[in-house]
């Protein structure tokens, strides 16, 4: 019995995946859900253990993740998933759709910042980047270049919390609307200025910084505080940065 439906949760998975993202593990599900994810499959080597975490942690979703779940034995769990995560929970759920992201992006007025990836080239700090956003509550986060937001790697990094924020690749001269704040240790200290809700928060390549087109663009060039001879902080310790000086979540009027 509990190996036909182990079984038929393979099919089902080889079936599925495809067309969806992976969620690599119990965090990246328990987010996904509570951000109104479909998922599609869900998978554990271990389902008592995956409960008991859901209870501790998310007894909000012990019930959900109770009922999603199916054990399949370890070996079939390593063929079905690149990585086993060491909660050995995997999941698969629908990618949140580009209609339904640029709508969100483009509405006004808009309450908190949009963040731009200029051209990032790595993809744990993208998914970084996603997860500080889902946190601040930013509108979303947008990428510019040849980089999909939504890979694997990235989505792996930002444990589950694509589904709370819209995020999008864009051209960089289809941007949405707003004044364009782009970080560049070269530009006015961050802390001599008000981060506007409706700003673009852009930040630069890993490489190159902001590109010549963006800073041509930009409203405004703001700086981190940093000491003399240190060059650069990381992309996505900057957004962290910028996002906590414009105030995020229940910031004082
Ligand atoms: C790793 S840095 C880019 C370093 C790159 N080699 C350069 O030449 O600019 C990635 C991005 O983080 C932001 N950043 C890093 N340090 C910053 C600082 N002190 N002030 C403002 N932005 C900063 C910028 O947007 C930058 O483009």
């Amino acid at each position: 019995m509990i190996d036909d439906e182990s079984a038929r949760a393979v099919r089902h998975w080889r079936a599925t995946a495809p067309d969806t993202v992976l969620l690599d593990g119990f965090h990246a599900l328990k987010h996904a859900l509570r951000f109104g994810a479909a998922v599609r499959a869900a998978v554990t080597s271990d389902k008592a253990a995956a409960v008991e975490l859901a209870e501790d942690l998310a007894d909000d979703l012990t019930e959900a993740i109770a009922d999603l779940l199916v054990e399949v034995d370890a070996g079939t769990l390593r063929d079905l998933v690149p990585r086993v995560h060491p909660t050995r929970v995997a999941a698969l759920a629908v990618r949140r759709g580009r209609q339904a992201n640029l709508d969100e992006l483009s509405r006004r007025p808009r309450q908190a910042p949009v963040v731009v990836l200029d051209n990032p080239r790595n993809l744990g700090n993208v998914g970084a980047v996603v997860r500080l956003a889902a946190g601040f509550g930013v509108t979303g986060v947008v990428t510019t270049g040849d980089i999909d937001p939504w890979h694997p790697n990235a989505v792996r990094s930002g444990a589950g919390l694509h589904f709370a924020t819209a995020v999008e690749r864009l051209p960089g001269d289809a941007l949405p609307e707003g004044p364009l704040y782009a970080l560049d240790p070269e530009g006015a200290d961050i802390r001599s200025l008000t981060i506007p809700d409706d700003a673009l928060l852009a930040f630069g390549s890993e490489r190159h910084g902001i590109s010549p087109e963006l800073r041509k663009r930009a409203t405004r060039l703001v700086a981190l505080p940093m000491r003399p001879q240190v060059s650069s902080y990381n992309l996505a310790t900057s957004v962290a940065m910028a996002l906590f000086h414009w105030g995020g979540p229940d910031r004082p009027a």
